[in-house]
């Protein structure tokens, strides 16, 4: 294989679908039609939510593209002016809700209007009276002009508000309108005009049954969002405007909104409970995550590129004895950009920064520590709007175990709270130890532990329930913050490096062989400690296969250590030995109980074990010859 070329022409594409149509992969072939693809265009969804990175704006790029696609679509993408335009927009005696989904309702009256204007003669060969109507319309409202969405939505806005030249439509200008009640009781019976043209339109185009429906596809809502309630109901009033035009338009018109889930679950509205049917969460599994992997790089490195050749040959085989695909994708986010990004920070280290012609394993590990960084930050942003406190929270899992328990976080957070309440007095209410797991869950920061497994959010899973007690920091975090171990264990010291001082009394040619043999003793009786704990921690179900693994590598590092000196004796005083191990054990049950992993069957056992043999070579040490040093004490 030419392993050169090969790696400099790999690219995985842009992290935003707009640019990834321009100067990226996303249309030639990169483009994979997941369930919420299929959902968006086939369904009866009308709400694709996902996360920030999660490819909503793909399916909308995806859809515009389609030339064999046989539906008319529109995608609306609201800019600051268009986005003000609608914050600003009230209707006396209407709530800002209502005002917003009347604009929102305008919005997509014209657009279904253009659209079918421009699109009758080519579907359906012809232009009735009510279609020149609209045209009338529009003409007339100085809605033909292509300008910015901002600047003819400023002009709907005031016709709403005033009045809008309704003439096409057979109504006079100044209609009975002086006589509505209030200024929101006129914009509605304007749109009422507007709409029924729409309407009357469709019947007379047959387009319901003859054809899909219009997609009026809405994105990119980020643009215009902040925490402002003006920004809540911008958005709310656009899920009632699109329920609405579904209703009205039937078969002929299917709005779809494709939102941003940090914003979708932070609305809070009285028809809330309304739009759970018509949710569809967009949702990225590790085998997705390859596929798109694959895709993009028979895109751009060639289509003969095989799934093996990619990753036994272009990357390493397996990065810390894990199948580099799987060490990626864990680390990742479970979307497509923190994919894309991952992937191109990984070709990059090895080809550009490290001169290389395949990717190593060293250029993973390197890339992946740049990457956690780049998450961690990338967190902050996302969420600056929601929870504007999150980067305050991330000390509380820094140089410290991947794994925290409630009650550990409890005894961090508590320390933190007082700072936290004076930065974000406005949030006090999140900002206890269970709003926190919830808030840190919720963004995917903390996974919970269930039964064998570790859940993270997304998809159908629940939230954290009250009973749920350990939680463990996503490993995409877990290099940026430093906590890389399952739980914050000192490593163990060998003997050489510490305790290791040579006594010329344990000459082997010297007599006295009873000193030797009480020496002996005590290292077995070391050794013995050592595979006490070992067998506590293998038979301790309750504890995490991670936890497990550090605590036995740490005792059999000790017991080897140990063996050591049995086979090159008198080269260690053992009872300084002891008295060291016993205090690196003290230490160690201190940290294990410390870390919090109680309440579960086993870790706390095995931390009282490891103090319970720290206890026991102590009193050897002290001298209780011939004892076992089982006897005294607990
Ligand atoms: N179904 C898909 N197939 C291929 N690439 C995708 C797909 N969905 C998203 N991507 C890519 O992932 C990146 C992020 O997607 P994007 O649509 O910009 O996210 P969002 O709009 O949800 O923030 C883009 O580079 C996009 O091309
Ligand atoms: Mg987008």
């Amino acid at each position: 294989m030419a392993d050169g070329p090969l790696l400099a022409e790999l690219y995985f594409g842009r992290e935003d679908a707009e640019r990834d149509v321009t100067d990226g992969l996303l249309l030639r072939g990169a483009f994979l039609p997941t369930a919420a693809y299929r959902g968006a265009v086939g369904g009866r969804k009308m709400l694709i939510i996902g996360r920030k990175g999660s490819g909503k704006s793909a399916i909308c790029m995806q859809v515009l593209a389609e030339a064999t696609h046989p539906y008319g679509k529109v995608l609306i993408t609201p800019d600051e002016t268009a986005g003000d335009e609608i914050r600003r927009f009230d209707l006396q005696g209407l709530p800002g809700d209502s005002a917003r989904a009347l604009i929102w309702r305008y919005v997509f009256a014209v657009h279904t209007a253009r659209h079918l204007v421009a699109h009758a003669k080519e579907e359906h060969g012809r232009r009735p009276g009510s279609v020149k109507a609209l045209a009338r319309f529009l003409k007339q409202n100085d809605e033909l002009s292509t300008g910015r969405l901002g600047d003819r939505l400023a002009q709907g806005a005031k016709g709403l508000q005033t009045s809008l030249s309704l003439e096409a439509f057979g109504v006079k200008a100044g209609m009975d309108l002086a006589h509505s009640p209030s200024e929101g009781a006129r914009a509605l019976r304007q749109l009422d005009v507007v709409e029924q043209g729409v309407v009357r339109a469709l019947a007379d185009l047959g387009c319901d049954g003859t054809h899909g429906p219009l997609l009026l596809m809405v994105d990119q809502l980020e643009q215009v969002w902040s925490a402002e309630p003006d920004s809540n109901s911008l958005v709310i009033g656009l899920l009632l405007a699109a329920k609405h035009a579904a209703g009205l338009y039937a078969r002929s018109v299917r709005p779809l909104l494709f939102l941003r889930a940090d914003i979708y679950d932070s609305l809070s509205f009285g028809e809330g409970d309304k739009f759970h049917g018509d949710e569809l969460r967009i949702s990225w599994t590790e085998q997705s995550l390859r596929d798109l992997a694959l895709a993009r790089a028979r895109a751009s490195a060639g289509a003969d590129l095989g799934e093996e050749q990619l990753w036994r040959e272009v990357f390493p085989e397996s990065v810390r004895g894990e199948a580099t695909a799987s060490f990626l994708f864990r680390r990742c986010l479970p979307r497509p950009r923190d994919a894309i990004q991952f992937l191109n920070l990984c070709q990059e280290t090895a080809s550009l920064i490290n001169g290389r012609d395949r990717i190593t394993e060293e250029d993973v590990l390197q890339a992946s520590r740049q990457f956690s960084a780049w998450k961690l930050n990338d967190l902050t942003l996302e969420y600056l709007v929601a929870h504007p406190f999150l980067k305050r929270l991330f000390p509380l899992f820094q140089n410290t175990g991947y794994r925290v328990t409630r009650a550990a976080l409890t005894t961090r957070f508590d320390a933190a709270a007082e700072t936290l309440h004076r930065l974000f007095p406005a949030y006090a209410d999140a900002l206890t130890p269970a709003g926190v797991v919830d808030v840190l869950y919720g963004v995917g920061f903390l996974g919970v532990r269930r039964g064998n497994d570790v859940v993270f959010a997304g998809g159908d899973d629940l939230p954290v329930q009250p009973h749920e007690t350990q939680f463990v920091v996503h490993p995409c975090f877990r290099e940026a913050l430093g906590a890389t171990s399952a739980v914050d264990l000192r490593p163990y010291e060998p003997s050489s490096a510490g305790a290791r001082i040579v006594t010329g009394a344990l000459s082997p040619a010297a007599p006295g062989t009873t000193a030797v043999t009480r020496d002996v003793q005590l290292v077995r009786e070391l050794i013995r400690s050592c595979h006490a704990v070992l067998g506590q921690a293998g038979r301790a179900v309750g504890l995490a296969q991670d936890v497990r693994n550090e605590i036995t590598d740490r005792m059999e590092r000790v017991r080897d250590d140990a063996n050591g000196i049995l086979t090159d004796a008198g080269s260690v005083d053992v009872h300084d030995h002891l008295l060291t191990v016993a205090h690196y054990f003290a230490g160690l049950a201190a940290q294990l109980l410390d870390s919090g992993l109680d309440g579960t069957a086993g870790a706390e056992g095995v931390g009282h074990r490891i103090e319970e043999e720290s206890r026991r070579l102590r009193r050897l040490a002290g001298g209780s010859y011939g004892s076992s040093g089982d006897s005294a004490g607990s």
